[in-house]
């Protein structure tokens, strides 16, 4: 298959695109580096001995992206492309509407002016807002507390309106949970420039020394130990899936979570990650962050059944390559 991949040198785009070439499809991708760095296409390349075809287009030029439509006319393409800084989100939401929202209508006009009709969607658990019950399953109400969240629920409704109008249009919406790791070679990961906002770049830059100490926000929550439980999923697993919904038998508009089903603590994930690794991550508790919920977690069932979903590789795994992969670079 010829698949265009948005955002594809990105964290999970990255290690998606290296499934693929290994997987034999043929890559296009389109990225503006806006939140990632041109060396990783040579990593790719040198993880699979294999080329992907680069443009580095901004998707919200429309012209770019029909004349990439035009000259590669792909099968299938998967969208991770957007804005994913929550904070900044708040602070900065009119860059976050135009960036995600122009993005992606632009790549479903010309899906639709090319007749492109199969997509994987990006989405996230953060659609769920503060969930109900636990474990989350995809028919769970959905509530967003953030633009970036209100962005992806958006891309979803516009992606639903979009296959009620055309239902040969093949869609599927992937709800991540808390993806982790990196790739075993040591050379894809996530490194985000600055302050990292997500945990797990924070506890190995605070391991590695370059930050002084990790906030814990809150250990007053009902849970195992007080501290904010989250469902980690390694990216590996996270890439697999997307080849799985691009394989998918079931056609029509899905929905899918993607997580392991499992919660875990910030404390249990520090602990395990001292463990693994043999270093030290300096802590302290802080005061519960505003907007954080107690509990997320999948479950995965339905991505189970439906694609054939399930998760390779434990936490020590992710603690194990998120640190390896730092190491290295
Ligand atoms: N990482 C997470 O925790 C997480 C969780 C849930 C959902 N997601 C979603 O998954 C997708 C991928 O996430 P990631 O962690 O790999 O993010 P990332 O920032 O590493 O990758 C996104 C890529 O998209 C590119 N990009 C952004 N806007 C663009 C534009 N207008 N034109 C072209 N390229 C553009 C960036 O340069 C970057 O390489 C995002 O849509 C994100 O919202 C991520």
């Amino acid at each position: 298959m010829k698949v265009l991949v948005t955002g594809g040198l990105g964290y999970i785009g990255s290690h998606t695109v290296v499934e693929l070439l290994e997987n034999g499809d043929e890559v296009i991708i389109i990225d503006n580096l806006v939140n990632s760095k041109l060396e990783v296409l040579e990593k790719i390349k040198k993880i699979t001995g294999k080329n992907a075809t680069f443009y580095q287009y901004d998707l919200c030029d429309y012209s770019k992206v029909s004349e990439v439509f035009e000259k590669e006319r792909p099968d299938a393409v998967i969208h991770f492309a957007g804005l994913k800084a929550v904070g900044e989100s708040v602070s900065k939401p009119l860059t976050y509407y135009e960036n995600n929202l122009l993005s992606t209508i632009n790549l479903l006009k010309c899906m639709a002016k090319y007749n492109v009709k199969k997509i994987v969607f990006s989405s996230s658990a953060t659609v769920y807002g503060k969930p109900k019950t636990l474990p989350i399953r995809e028919d769970a109400s959905l509530h967003t507390t953030n633009p970036y969240g209100t962005t992806k629920l958006m891309i979803e409704n516009i992606l639903t309106d979009l296959y009620n109008s055309d239902s040969s249009f093949d869609i599927t919406i992937l709800r991540y949970f808390n993806p982790i790791g990196s790739h075993k070679s040591g050379l894809l990961g996530e490194n985000p420039n600055g302050i990292p906002n997500n945990l797990m770049p924070y506890v190995v830059r605070v391991a590695r020394g370059e930050l002084p100490v990790l906030n814990i926000f809150g250990d007053d929550y009902p849970t195992i130990d007080g501290t904010g439980v989250r469902d980690y999923i390694h990216v590996l697993d996270l890439a697999h899936g997307h080849i799985l919904a691009l394989n998918n038998k079931i056609h029509g508009l899905k929905i899918y979570n993607l997580g392991t089903g499992k919660g875990t603590s910030v404390l249990e994930l520090v602990k395990m990650f001292e463990k693994v690794n043999n270093v030290k991550v300096n802590y302290q508790i802080v005061k519960r962050r505003d907007g954080d919920i107690a509990e997320c977690y999948a479950s995965s069932d339905k991505a189970k059944n439906e694609l054939g979903f399930t998760c390779k590789y434990t936490l020590e795994d992710m603690c194990l390559d998120s640190y390896n992969y730092h190491d290295a670079n």
